[in-house]
């Protein structure tokens, strides 16, 4: 169902199981979910200097036992269940206290976990009593509605993003500190408030300009920042008056960016199709051209019409190239290279330039 243009990029103050509700169905498109963590800090943790760390002490992260947080969880993962989008997607971010209470209760739940995600914080709080690792990690989990949602991931993004290198599950990130981190009279003002960079790349990797974002547990509002600056619309759900004053501030303070053309991505899914043939009419390759495969193994020659020739086998650059495999399918994209000057050069590029000449991308 679709949501009402005037429900988004609003702040809800209320607990996010009822406020879920008024909610329609499959109406969102990504869920983040950034929970209560359940640390169960009963006294105040010290510094060797007898100085206080910041744990999370408020009242929002107290829980009797890990059933009364169990119960809660399973409530908060049907409530987004229901509103999720069947093709959207759920990113829950949690450390050793609850990540995997939450990760059973999700798959139990019918979610289908399509990666776990560790950000690696850059500059971890030490273990200042000495007495463990120093935990210089949290986890993302993300999961598709179901086994067969057909989910967006951007792909092609990621990879531009990372140096052409495929985006892998381990992100380096620092915590949020310096001018990003809320403070109110020298104090932090939430002490949970997540990088946005983090947050960037994930709203990037899943979602396109407009779709819509529900953060149940929106804190000072980091997923409400982020997706303004890149023309996604949000709905964030806060118990916490006090929290929802600074996230409003904050993200009045957002321009988002104004050229849409910055924002388009170039994923496989959307991108248009350019049949072998227009190759051949723009002149990138000429009847009678030699391709080649990446080893120089096999060798094709390419008639007038885009179809290609063996010794003893004619038809289209993919089944041609099955045939020589022996396989049922091949992607002739990626299999054939045509000579150039001293080197070579996969089709798959020329058809790239075909594609941006024609559609400016
Ligand atoms: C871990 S923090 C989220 C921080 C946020 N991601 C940020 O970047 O600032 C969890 C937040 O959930 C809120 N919260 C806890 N229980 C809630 C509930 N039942 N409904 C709505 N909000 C809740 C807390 O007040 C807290 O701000």
């Amino acid at each position: 169902m679709k949501i009402k243009n005037s429900t988004t990029n609003k702040i809800y103050q209320g607990n996010c199981l009822e406020e879920m509700r008024k909610l329609p169905s499959n109406s969102v498109d990504l869920i983040f979910v950034d929970p209560p963590y359940n640390l169960q800090l009963k006294k105040d943790l010290k510094r060797p200097d007898y100085t206080n760390v910041n744990g999370v002490k408020e009242n929002w992260d107290k829980f009797k036992n890990f059933e009364e947080y169990d119960d809660f969880t399973k409530k908060w993962v049907i409530a987004a269940k229901r509103v999720l989008k069947e093709d959207g997607t759920i990113w829950v971010i949690g450390t050793y206290h609850n990540i995997f209470r939450i990760g059973k209760i999700l798959q139990d739940l019918d979610f289908w976990i399509l990666n776990d995600i560790i950000w690696v914080k850059t500059n971890p709080m030490p273990n200042f009593r000495g007495t463990r690792f120093s935990n210089a990690h949290e986890t993302l989990i993300w999961c598709s509605k179901s086994k067969n949602s057909k989910y967006t991931f951007n792909y092609n993004l990621l990879k531009s993003l990372n140096d052409d290198l495929q985006m892998r599950s381990d992100w380096l990130f620092p915590i949020c500190n310096g001018s990003e981190r809320l403070r109110y009279r020298g104090k932090k003002v939430h002490p949970t408030q997540k990088p946005e960079a983090l947050i960037t790349r994930i709203i990037l990797s899943v979602t396109n300009p407009g779709d819509v974002i529900l953060d149940p547990f929106f804190g000072t509002g980091t997923i409400g920042a982020v997706s303004k600056k890149y023309n996604r619309k949000f709905i964030g759900i806060e118990s916490e008056k006090k929290y929802i004053k600074f996230a409003k501030k904050r993200i009045e303070l957002i321009k988002p960016l104004k050229n849409m053309r910055m924002l388009k991505t170039n994923e496989k899914r959307q991108q248009k199709r350019i049949p072998f043939g227009r190759l051949i009419e723009f002149n990138l390759i000429k009847p009678g051209d030699i391709l080649h495969d990446f080893k120089k193994k096999w060798h094709a020659k390419v008639r007038v019409d885009g179809s290609i020739i063996t010794e003893n086998f004619k038809g289209s650059i993919h089944s041609v190239a099955a045939n020589l495999l022996n396989l049922p399918s091949c992607n002739g994209w990626t299999f054939w290279y045509k000579y150039e000057k001293q080197d070579s050069i996969s089709i798959d590029v020329l058809r790239e330039k075909i594609r941006s000449d024609l559609y400016k991308i």
